[in-house]
């Protein structure tokens, strides 16, 4: 099992430790928990790094009501199940308390995401990239890494923290890791679990739209008016857009967001 700490001072404690035996580079993997393969494509990523430090921290700011919701209450906590998973692969885990992060209760300083917090994911969820940007920051300045790594599922998520590490100078390297897929295509989500195996091929229009537009970008009004209407599919939005998520820079990725039953799930991919 990995080192556990739940403390910042044991966190500080154990980061020195390891600092002296191994006094190379530290790779942080930010997570939320409740641990799929999509994460372990994240600790794979981070293989390089000689320190590796993995944190599991529901993060109340980022969800409604800064965390009085439904949503964040059945968030699933499974922590033995994670460390199992995690087994041999980082050098420690920091999983705090919110009373550890945010001691004084919701904190009066904040990092503030701005307007591309604003746009896609965030016009349906106002706040929660303030939040997200807010834990990160806090993240990357007790553990100090060389390299953080975040996933490109969520890819406004990545491209908002890659403009905070620019805009307030955070020390530290952005790694974008490539999505989990199913063979079929299906984006790896702890969502997906919500899906039955109808919903879960219906879903599969998602991931053919998104490579649809990554293959040939001309095509996305096409593709867009083909998703709209394929069975099951309420869609939100396809979008290509530049690296500071607007429409009308150069396009850098594609973006889409649908409902299938009831479930909202996201895709995203690259451009070459
Ligand atoms: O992607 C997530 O799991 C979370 O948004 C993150 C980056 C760990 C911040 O709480």
């Amino acid at each position: 099992m990995p080192q556990l700490v739940h403390s910042i001072a044991e966190l500080q404690q154990a980061l020195a430790s390891l600092r002296e035996t191994k006094p190379g580079s530290i790779g942080l993997i930010p997570t939320m928990g409740a641990l799929h393969q999509g994460h372990l494509q994240l600790v794979g990523a981070a293989s390089d790094c000689d320190i590796r430090v993995l944190s599991i921290f529901a993060n109340p700011l980022q969800f409604a009501d800064l965390g009085d919701c439904d949503d964040y209450r059945n968030y699933p906590r499974q922590l033995d199940q994670d460390l199992a998973l995690l087994e041999g692969s980082v050098d420690l885990v920091f999983a705090p308390s919110v009373e550890e992060m945010y001691p004084q209760g919701v904190p009066d300083i904040w990092v503030r995401s701005g307007r591309m917090g604003e746009i896609l994911e965030g016009a349906s969820r106002p706040g929660h990239f303030d939040g997200v940007v807010t834990v990160v920051a806090k993240l990357l300045n007790l553990v100090q890494p060389d390299v953080a790594f975040f996933g490109q599922k969520d890819a406004q998520q990545l491209a908002i923290i890659r403009r905070m590490v620019e805009d307030l100078n955070f020390p530290v390297r952005i790694v974008a890791v490539p999505i989990v897929r199913s063979a079929e295509g299906l984006a790896q989500s702890s969502r997906n679990a919500r899906l039955s195996a109808k919903g879960k091929q219906q879903a599969l229009a998602l991931s053919q739209a998104v490579e649809a537009v990554r293959a040939n970008p001309g095509a996305i009004d096409q593709v867009r008016q083909e998703l709209a209407a394929a069975p099951g599919v309420s869609l939100d939005y396809l979008k290509l857009v530049g690296e500071d998520l607007l429409e009308d820079s150069v396009p850098a990725l594609v973006l889409c967001a649908a409902w299938v039953e009831g479930v909202r799930l996201l895709d995203a991919a690259p451009l070459d």
